[in-house]
């Protein structure tokens, strides 16, 4: 029997047009586009305007990934989408989206894992269309954290953008995707989060209103040791030599995190893909935003080796070796 491999044909991306730039972020919060730029790498975000929401760049980066791949609503057999903010709680947003593509029946739900988010789904979509249960899939990572962001908090506000990215992911006797390594630990739940939740019932309901909390520093130094560890596992599980790599296109959440895991893999930058410039910390949309960026301009070919990874609350933090 020939081996199905679940394959990218087709990726997108939805921004929203309003651009936030480090300087306009001098004139809201006490910092300067130095400190900015020399401790994240970030110029400038992409920031949604009052009227767009999370599902607008969704759809939008759905409908250019669609059309990439040349499949149609009715081609769709399954559509997940990574989001910690979801424009609703129920309906949930691949429900919300099959709805704006004209997708009907196929299973569509969302899934939260922070960051990893988009490499959580493409590991599910993977296996349902390596064991036959499902052949087109629409997957998305869409965020808009300029919601849940203090924009008083220097030491996050400056961090965010918003946006989204797709791809469609096909049955394909090609190798396609590799292999994808998924993991989380709560026990660093406090370094991260978000604490507005449905269920909880705060003091006062009517005034809930939430930021995101972050320990940067702790969190970067466990960021650098989980990815440093999960893209030499990725390359061990496919008996892969780091040189054989061509590219590796990481979560955009700083260029100091992204540099120490070049070094580990001994990679030179100009084989890493870098957007973080453009668009800042994107939690999950950030890996296929940046993987459409490439594609479309035209660095990655077809049949070369690329790896996906991020790094986000929960932690949770993933990686995907694939064969583009
Ligand atoms: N402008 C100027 N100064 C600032 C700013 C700012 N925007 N923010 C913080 N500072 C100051 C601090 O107050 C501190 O001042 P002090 O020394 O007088 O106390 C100083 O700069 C150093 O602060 P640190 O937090 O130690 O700075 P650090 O070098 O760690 O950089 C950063 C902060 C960029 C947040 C970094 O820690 C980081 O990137 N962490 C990881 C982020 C990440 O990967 N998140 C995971 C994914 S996100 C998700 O899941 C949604």
């Amino acid at each position: 029997m020939i081996p199905v491999y679940a394959r990218i044909t087709g990726t997108g991306r939805g921004l929203p047009e309003k651009i936030l730039t480090n300087k306009d972020l001098e004139e809201i919060v006490d910092t300067t586009d130095e400190w900015i730029r020399a401790r994240t790498g970030i110029e400038r975000r992409h920031i949604a305007a009052d009227n767009e929401t999370n599902l607008d760049f969704c759809e939008q980066a759905a409908r250019n990934a669609m059309q990439a791949a040349g499949v149609g609503p009715k081609d769709i057999d399954m559509v997940i989408v990574g989001t910690t903010t979801p424009d609703q709680v129920f309906p949930n947003m691949g429900c919300l989206l099959q709805r704006r593509l004209g997708i009907h029946g196929c299973p569509a739900f969302s899934l939260e894992a922070a960051c990893t988010g988009f490499i959580y789904a493409l590991d599910i979509a993977n296996k349902y269309i390596r064991s036959g249960s499902a052949k087109c899939a629409l997957i998305v990572g869409g965020e808009t954290l300029s919601r849940m962001t203090d924009w008083n908090d220097r030491g996050t506000c400056v961090l965010f953008g918003d946006g989204a990215g797709a791809v469609v992911l096909e049955a394909s006797d090609e190798a396609g995707i590799l292999s994808t390594h998924l993991h989380a630990d709560g026990q660093y739940a406090d370094l991260l989060y978000f604490p507005s939740g449905v269920s909880k019932k705060p003091e006062d309901f009517y005034a809930r209103r939430d930021f995101i909390h972050m320990k940067g520093s702790e969190v970067f130094k466990v960021a650098v040791t989980k990815l440093g560890e999960i893209v030499l596992e990725a390359l061990k599980a496919n008996n892969m030599p780091a040189e054989k790599l061509d590219w590796l296109v990481p979560h955009q959440a700083n260029l100091r995190i992204i540099e120490a895991t070049a070094r580990k893999l001994k990679m030179p930058m100009q084989r890493v893909i870098l957007t973080i410039q453009d668009h800042g910390n994107t939690s999950t949309a950030s890996v296929p935003m940046a993987l459409d960026v490439v594609v479309r301009d035209g660095r990655i070919q077809r049949g070369q080796t690329v790896l996906l990874e991020a790094f986000g609350g929960g932690f949770t933090w993933g990686a995907a070796l694939l064969r583009y």
